[in-house]
This record gives structure tokens, C-alpha cells and sequence, in this order.
């Protein structure tokens, strides 16, 4: 697919992107509910994401929910020949609170998500289209897949990627289709979808870590900026592109997606992909967290 220095990654055969996607998700209102406040900032950001070469943006009906797509198409569109939009469908959210988010797996729910996305992108086709979670249990699995899958037949999506599933369902959804990506949580210091970045990486399909600059959470965060600082000072960058860096080297159908709200950061995510590290640098950071 790609070697690990290679400077983009190929989704399900036929869309080459750059190596460092972006993801939308914090240009939301705040806890990812209703319109980013600064609106004009918003619009800047993604148009400065365009400008830096990026390829690949990752969004969701969810964000929102809609306003993270709107607001995408009003800053890009219509959009370079260049950008693949990954979004998503599946969940819902009732409220403002996190605990109103539920999953839906009803065909004509998938479907009309499908369909509404496309149209507040202003796309005819999905050119990446997800399962936001394996969670829904009002249908089973493999008939969300299923759907899918005829919604790829139809031309509405491009390309099936499957997030938050657990590994038995990716194998399940690969009787069905091929599932050209995959996304989960996947960082220096949380390797929650370590199973399906191996499968992935068997399949030849793409791995999208989402939240890749947590990178000092959970319970030991001291441990982990130790061994980072001094790879970091190694090199002169700052902890999050060695974080990133890692990403890249640690296989080679890695698309991170790192989020910001700052033009600054934007540069120096995207800088980190002409770090090289060396093989030892990789391995302490892989061995800080189990990954089984
Ligand atoms: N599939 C899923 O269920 C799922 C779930 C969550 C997220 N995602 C996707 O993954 C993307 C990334 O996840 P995320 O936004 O949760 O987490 P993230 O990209 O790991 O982290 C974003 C946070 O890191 C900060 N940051 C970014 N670059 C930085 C830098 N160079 N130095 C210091 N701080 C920096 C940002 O603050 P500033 O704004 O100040 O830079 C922001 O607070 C989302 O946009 C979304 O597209 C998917």
C-alpha cells in the first residue's frame, strides 16, 4: 500500500491522500453540540487546511449534529479535485449532554443519513462513507454493512469504512464488502484500537487513528511525557509532533487526524511528517502502552 515514509496513503484502491489528515470535529459548539462560535475563524481554518496541502478531512452528521458539515461546505466549497471528505452516519444525539448520544442501525435511517450528508456537502457521492459505531442493536450488524454495501452499489458512497467496531465485527463486514478504512481511538497513551490497526494493516485497508494528540491521557501521564521529551528535544520538535511522528512510522496505513482550532498547530501537525525517527525511538514509545 504505502511504505513508511511514503507521503500519502491510498483509500480502497483508487483515492491517494496526503499521510496527515485533518479532522473537523472541534470546529462544533462546545462539547460538539450546535455551530463553532467563531464562525469567520472556522471558515479561515479549513480554507488554511486546504492551503497546506491537506487531502483527507474527516467529519460526521454526529458533529453538531450538521453544523460541522455545513460548515465545510461553506468554507471549501466547491472543493479541490484533491480532498477526500470522510464522514460518517449512525449516531444520534438527543441533547447537549454526551449521554444523549445513542447509535441507530435502521436501513432508512443509514440511508437517509447517507443521502442528507451528501447534500449538506453538496456532493453527489461520498467519496469515504462510515459506520459511525458497531453499537446499534435495533438491527443486526451485518444488515447495517449490508446497507452499506448497496448504497456503494448505488453510487452514493465511494468506499465502506467501519469506526469503533470491535475486530469480530470488522471480519464479519469483510464477508459482506470491503471495508476500505478503518478509525478508532489510537494514541501514544490509549491503544484502544490496536486489534483493528492490525487487521487493517493484514488487509490493506487504512487505519485513521482519531484523537492521536491525546497523548498524555489516562493514568500514568509522567511516564509517558518522560519518554517523549527527550525524543522530542532529539529531534526540536514539540511532544505532539513526535506523537504524530510515531503514527507514521509505527505502520505504514496510518492516516492520523488531528483536530485543531489554531492555524499555528495546523503548520507544526503537518511538520511532523519529515521526522524521522529512529527505530529505537519508535519501539519505546509502541512499548509504553500494552496493546493486547
Ligand atoms: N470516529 C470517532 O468516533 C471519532 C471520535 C472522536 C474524534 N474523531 C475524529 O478525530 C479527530 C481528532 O480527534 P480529536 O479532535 O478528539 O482529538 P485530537 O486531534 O487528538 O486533539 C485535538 C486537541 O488537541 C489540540 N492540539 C492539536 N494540535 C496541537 C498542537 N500541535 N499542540 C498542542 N495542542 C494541539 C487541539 O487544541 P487546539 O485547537 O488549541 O489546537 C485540541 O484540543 C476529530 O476531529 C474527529 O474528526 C472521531
Amino acid at each position: 500500500m504505502t511504505t513508511p515514509n511514503a507521503s500519502t496513503i491510498t483509500i480502497g484502491g483508487d483515492l491517494s491522500v496526503g499521510r496527515i489528515g485533518f479532522g473537523a470535529m472541534q470546529l462544533t459548539g462546545k462539547q460538539v453540540w450546535g455551530d463553532y462560535p467563531d464562525r469567520d475563524g472556522g471558515i479561515a481554518l479549513l480554507r488554511a487546511v486546504i492551503d497546506a496541502g491537506v487531502t483527507f478531512i474527516d467529519t460526521a452528521d454526529v458533529y453538531g449534529p450538521h453544523t460541522n458539515e455545513i460548515l465545510i461546505r461553506e468554507a471549501l466549497h466547491p472543493y479541490p479535485e484533491s480532498l477526500v471528505i470522510a464522514t460518517k452516519g449512525g449516531f444520534v444525539r438527543g441533547g447537549y449532554e454526551y449521554s444523549t448520544l445513542g447509535a441507530v442501525g435502521n436501513p432508512n435511517y443509514l440511508r437517509q443519513s447517507a443521502h442528507m450528508s451528501a447534500r449538506r456537502l453538496g456532493l453527489d457521492g461520498i467519496d469515504l462513507y462510515y459506520l459511525h459505531s458497531g453499537q446499534a442493536i435495533d438491527v443486526p450488524f451485518e444488515d447495517q454493512v449490508a446497507t452499506l454495501a448497496a448504497m456503494k452499489d448505488e453510487g452514493l458512497i465511494r468506499h465502506i469504512g467501519l469506526s469503533n467496531v470491535t475486530l469480530e465485527q470488522l471480519k464479519a463486514a469483510r464477508e459482506i464488502t470491503s471495508i476500505a478504512a478503518v478509525t478508532a481511538l489510537y494514541n501514544t497513551s490509549n491503544r484502544t484500537g490496536a486489534s483493528l490497526l492490525g487487521a487493517a494493516e493484514e488487509d490493506g485497508s487504512v487505519f485513521s487513528p482519531w484523537h492521536p494528540m491525546g497523548i498524555v491521557e489516562g493514568g500514568d501521564p509522567e511516564r509517558i511525557i518522560a519518554a517523549l521529551e527527550p525524543i522530542a528535544q532529539n529531534h526540536s520538535a514539540s511532544r505532539q509532533q513526535i506523537a504524530l511522528a510515531w503514527h507514521l512510522h509505527r505502520a505504514p496505513n496510518m492516516l492520523p487526524i488531528p483536530g485543531t482550532t489554531s492555524i499555528e498547530h495546523l503548520r507544526t501537525n503537518l511538520a511532523a511528517a519529515s521526522i524521522t525517527l529512529t527505530p529505537e525511538e519508535v519501539a519505546t514509545i509502541t512499548a509504553l502502552v500494552p496493546e493486547n
